[in-house]
């Protein structure tokens, strides 16, 4: 299918999977591995745009489901899409809303359809179909854009239930690709210009933690030539091993080419893993929430900063970090935001700013040792900081 990307790999290690690219989008280039930060509401709490620029950050998340109830689709089209919406010049990539109603709504159901569920706001009955849900992240206008797929917790025991929500995704990607080669309103000109030509769908392998599932479920998708592939269905609970080895199995299938998402991972473990297991790109919205609960994470582990013994710790939140918050010129210490913690917000945004710094730096650091062919280094050095003593 059509796509509107380049991915040019740049560097491989020689005795890991992980691998460096430049992935370009229609907001610019990027750099992989990358980390996105999850900007739900089209903002990331206590952040302006400029901020987030500031920090490096080039493609940010969006989510279809909450964009399409608030400001609505009528909104986003009378502004021009999302990126005018926020004032955001770079990349963005939205999620396709199912993954976020069936986890964050009790009452929605899934039918071969779509997601049936009661709208928060005046609890009216509605229906987001895969059909729905692009034409909606068309409206919005993101780089990226993903499938509507059918999503179990890797912990759940409903095996029948796995086998159908994976063959359910691979139907509703057909559906998705089917709406995606309309063509685009604005291509009189070109009349054979379709969405596709301007926005980038990947596809969601899907499976749980079952190898062969996830075997049928990536032959099938590949088949399908998206520009991009992801990983869906993990960060669910499940064993760390069993994580990895469905990440390992799954890079293993698919094509070198394309740059590949395992979604909704942010712990910086599970990050400089799954770069190790061939994964380019991740999501999450960790950092920022454990941010407003007045946790750091820094080289030196995460640091609960409400904890008393932080009251009269005045060196900088991570001493090595490079971001305004730690940057010694600026005197922030870990003391002023335990004391801001409790109540004022301001502790809880430069904590933000912090968390997603050092985790867009971390990918960086991964990027480079890549580039270096130093990446098994790079593992045992940034996890024997992590767990140094006994912090
Ligand atoms: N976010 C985290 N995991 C998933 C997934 O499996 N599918 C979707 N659509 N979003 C996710
Ligand atoms: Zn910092």
């Amino acid at each position: 299918m059509p796509s509107a990307l380049a991915f040019e790999l740049v560097a491989k290690c020689s005795t890991t999977k992980a691998r460096a690219s430049v992935l370009r989008l229609p907001h610019g280039p990027i750099e992989t591995p990358i980390f996105m930060p999850v900007a739900t509401q089209a903002a990331l709490k206590g952040l302006t745009p400029e901020q987030l620029e500031a920090a490096g950050c080039r493609l940010c998340l969006n989510n279809t489901y909450h964009l399409g109830l608030k400001p609505g689709q009528a909104v986003l089209e009378a502004v021009g899409g999302a990126h005018k919406l926020q004032g955001w010049r770079h990349n963005i990539l939205t999620d396709s809303g199912g993954f976020q109603m069936v986890s964050l709504l009790e009452l929605a159901t899934v039918t071969e359809n779509g997601v049936e569920f009661l709208s928060p706001h005046d609890g009216t009955p509605m229906l987001l179909t895969p059909e729905h849900s692009i034409d909606l992240q068309h409206s919005i206008g993101s780089d990226i854009i993903m499938q509507l797929d059918d999503v179990i917790a890797t912990t759940s025991p409903d095996e029948a239930r796995m086998r159908d929500a994976m063959y359910r995704s691979i139907r509703w990607l057909d559906r998705c690709i089917a709406e995606h080669l309309k063509p685009h309103p604005s291509s009189s000109s070109s009349p054979t210009e379709t969405y596709a030509h301007r926005q980038n769908l990947f596809c969601i392998i899907q499976g749980g933690l079952d190898l062969s599932l996830r075997t049928e479920c990536c032959e099938e998708m590949v088949k399908r030539d998206t520009p991009g592939i992801a990983i869906g269905g993990l960060s669910g609970g499940e064993e760390k091993e069993k994580y990895c080895a469905v990440v390992n199995h799954c890079t293993n299938l698919l094509p070198e080419g394309k740059p590949r998402y395992v979604m909704g991972v942010g712990y910086p473990e599970d990050l400089i893993v799954s770069v190790a297991l061939g994964a380019d790109m991740f999501d999450c919205v960790w950092g920022t929430r454990t941010a407003r609960f007045g946790n750091a994470i820094t080289s030196r582990g995460v640091l609960k900063l409400r904890n008393a013994q932080y009251a009269n710790d005045f060196s900088p939140v991570d001493p090595d970090c490079k971001c305004p918050v730690c940057a010694p010129g600026m005197g922030i210490t870990k003391a002023f935001i335990h004391h801001l913690a409790a109540k004022e917000t301001a502790g809880a945004h430069m904590l933000t700013l912090h968390n997603v710094s050092y985790l867009l730096n971390l990918m960086n650091e991964a990027r480079k040792a890549v580039v270096r062919d130093e990446y098994p280094k790079f593992l045992r050095e940034t996890f024997g900081k992590w767990y140094q003593g006994d912090k």
